[in-house]
């Protein structure tokens, strides 16, 4: 991720904030209708804590974009936990797609195809060592059995 990358990424995170709860539920509205599958995860879900949860991630990472290497741990570890939740790698597209969905409504004429791009890798990113911490936790279930 380049330099211009991590500040476009920041800069409109900053003007997400502020819609930010609204912005969060038209992200699950959006992940529901695209996955409709996904929903059952959440059956026994406080939404209004989730909401808030996700969101705090979101703002640690934004934050933290030059030393993502630093969160590499705590990230790897929220992907173990996803393991638990029955989150398959597969749905990492769908979140994918509800998240760029929402900031692009969010966002309106500051969603440019430069923002798009800077935001793309950065959940690629996220996603990709969250899956590695759901392998991990799959792998260790399995030898453990
Ligand atoms: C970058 C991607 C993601 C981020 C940042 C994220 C963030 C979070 C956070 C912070 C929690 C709170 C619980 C915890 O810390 O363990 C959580 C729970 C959860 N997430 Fe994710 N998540 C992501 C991807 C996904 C995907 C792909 C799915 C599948 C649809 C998913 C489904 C769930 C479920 C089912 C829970 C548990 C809800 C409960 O407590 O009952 N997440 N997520």
């Amino acid at each position: 991720m380049t330099r211009d990358q991590k500040q476009l990424v920041q800069a409109t995170w900053k003007q997400v904030v502020p819609i930010a709860d609204t912005a969060a539920r038209l992200f699950y509205e959006r992940l529901f209708e695209i996955d409709p599958g996904a929903r059952a995860l959440f059956g026994e879900t406080n939404m209004t804590r989730q909401r808030e949860k996700l969101l705090q991630v979101l703002s640690v990472a934004v934050s933290s974009l030059d030393r993502l290497d630093a969160l590499t741990g705590v990230v790897e570890d929220l992907g173990r936990r996803h393991a638990g939740y029955g989150v398959t790698e597969a749905h990492f597209d769908s979140v994918g797609a509800a998240l760029l969905w929402t900031l692009e409504r969010g966002l309106g004429e500051h969603w440019t195809p430069a923002a798009a791009a800077a935001w793309t890798e950065v959940y690629g990113l996220l996603a990709n060592i969250m899956q590695r911490g759901m392998r991990e936790a799959v792998a260790a279930k399995r030898s453990a059995a």
